[in-house]
């Protein structure tokens, strides 16, 4: 048995009480399906900002009414302390995933990214502190990595951040660093490297690359490849990062105060990406054979991004279920259902 499957039999037997932030979004609204259907109690936190009601209104169609009896719902803002410290009442474990992300976004508009990605985060981290809980999990990413050039990434290792986002997330780390050293508050950053799969937002300008694309190919619009299709990513299937976060959440004191990235340890190119969409619609009738079209290289992107995942497997027993191809499988069918 793994360690995860282990962990989850556990939380079935003995549930606890979890908060989500973010919870409407794409990764929150997928932890929040897992967590329900292993009978936990859960306290959701989300503004609306760039999650949807239609996530959660999903959610609610996959379990049963008692488990979906379990959810607590706020509507609310991590950037207003009373709110975080409120949310946390008899919280065993916290996964914050509440951010404004996309690199663009953030530097389109750093303002508003730092108030929600760093004064959030601070608030949380501070209110899950003074609550006592018994872990604090949260959202880092890749975009840490920054400037530095090996490959694969090794958590230790990182280079000068290429944008606003990527130093919100880096402050996120120092907080959680300071808060282990000064007040023994431990907890742990999951550098997530582009998570993909269902519910995943495939609208607006800030959309990432895998629902956009599939989105575009869907609607016979074209496609565009920011430079030359050779820039690689770690992409990672949903349930992977799900199982990241349960087995932090769950983790041992020795494995605490540190960040794991999160991934498959895989490399896939952006023009290896557009083909296995176009493959995995067609396997879904959706047949569109339109080449893609290149533009410049985007200000603030990573040329190339591939994770060592050896940390997470050896300190928290991870074992990625799912490779892209298995992840692109589900994630099509998924968006070709709801076209
Ligand atoms: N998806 C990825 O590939 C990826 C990669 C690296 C890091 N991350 C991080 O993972 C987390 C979740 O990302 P996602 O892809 O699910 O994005 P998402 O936009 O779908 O989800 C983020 C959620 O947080 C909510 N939110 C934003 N600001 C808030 C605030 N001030 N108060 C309360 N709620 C707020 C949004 O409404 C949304 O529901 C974020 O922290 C993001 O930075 C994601």
């Amino acid at each position: 048995m793994t360690k995860y499957q282990e962990i989850k039999n556990n939380l079935k037997i003995e549930p606890k009480t979890w908060l989500i932030t973010g919870v409407a979004g794409f990764i929150g609204s997928n932890l929040l399906e897992h967590l329900l259907l292993l009978d936990q109690k859960i306290v959701g936190l989300d503004n609306f900002a760039t999650g949807h009601q239609h996530n959660l209104d999903e959610v609610k169609s996959l379990v049963s009414d008692n488990q979906w009896q379990n959810l607590t719902f706020i509507e609310g803002d991590v950037q207003d302390y009373n709110t975080c410290t409120q949310v946390l009442h008899n919280v065993d474990y916290v996964l914050h995933q509440a951010a404004l992300g996309s690199v663009p976004r953030s530097i389109a508009d750093p303002i508003t990214s730092n108030a929600a990605n760093i004064t959030g985060f601070l608030n949380m981290l501070q209110a899950a502190k003074e609550a006592n809980v018994k872990s604090f999990t949260y959202a880092a990413s890749s975009s840490t990595y920054g400037d530095h050039p090996a490959l694969p990434k090794v958590e230790e290792n990182i280079g000068n951040p290429l944008s606003p986002y990527a130093v919100t997330k880096y402050v996120n780390e120092l907080y959680a660093g300071v808060y282990a050293k000064t007040y023994g508050f431990k907890s742990i950053g999951l550098r997530y490297f582009n998570v993909f799969g269902k519910r995943q937002d495939p609208d607006g300008a800030y959309a990432a690359v895998i629902p956009k694309w599939t989105a575009s190919l869907i609607k016979g619009e074209a496609v565009f490849i920011n430079g030359d299709g050779e820039t690689s990513r770690d992409f990672c299937f949903i349930e992977n990062t799900v199982q990241m976060n349960i087995l932090a959440a769950t983790a041992s004191e020795e494995a605490k105060n540190q960040v794991y990235n999160v991934a498959v340890g895989d490399r896939t190119t952006l023009n290896i990406l557009y083909s296995s969409i176009q493959k995995a619609l067609a396997e879904n009738n959706v047949h569109n054979n339109k080449k893609a079209t290149y533009r410049d290289f985007r200000t603030g992107d990573v040329r190339h991004s591939q994770a060592d995942i050896s940390l997470a497997k050896e300190q928290l027993g991870y074992t990625p279920e799912f490779a892209i191809d298995a992840g692109i499988k589900q994630a099509i069918s998924w968006y070709t259902e709801r076209s």
